[in-house]
């Protein structure tokens, strides 16, 4: 996987007077079964969250409210996608590199992931990742 399999995925928006609605559906917006949904809040200013790179776990995030940075790294290029509408989604395929930063005040980052929590699927330093990717192991 590299950067150009990351995308922005525009979600439906129904415009209402009363409120606008939008929704995401498995294998509509998402396209994986999601496994996992949680969601990272009160992130104090300048802190970054999700520096490292999931091996199985493939992801869709959602800025819910406010706005914050996404940058994604495949070891060769790297990428910063701005989520600050609650009706796009960002799709990462497993196995590139991903930090989050640039958190607004009271920004809430919805993710929907395609496995279990397991810690075992985290890679945390950017030098394994790099001789992963290279030994074509991720
Ligand atoms: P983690 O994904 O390690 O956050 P970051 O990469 O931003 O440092 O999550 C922090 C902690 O939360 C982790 O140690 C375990 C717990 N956690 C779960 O139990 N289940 C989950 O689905 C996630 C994402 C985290």
């Amino acid at each position: 996987m590299n950067i150009e399999d990351v995308r922005i995925v525009e979600l439906p928006k129904f415009v209402d007077p009363r409120g606008n609605l939008s929704f995401v559906e498995q294998h509509k917006h998402i396209p994986f079964d999601i496994k996992r949904t949680y969601w990272i809040y009160d992130v104090p200013g300048g802190e970054a969250r999700g520096g490292h790179v999931f091996k199985q776990n493939q992801e869709f995030i959602v800025a819910l409210s406010g706005a914050f940075d996404v940058i994604v790294d495949d070891g060769t290029n790297k990428k910063k996608f701005t989520l600050n509408r609650s009706y796009y989604g960002l799709y990462v395929p497993a196995g590139l590199w991903r930090e989050m930063e640039n958190f607004s005040t009271n920004s809430l980052a919805l993710e929907f992931g395609s496995i279990h929590y397991d810690v075992n699927d985290y890679v945390r330093d950017y030098d394994d990742f790099l001789i992963l990717k290279r030994n074509g192991e991720i």
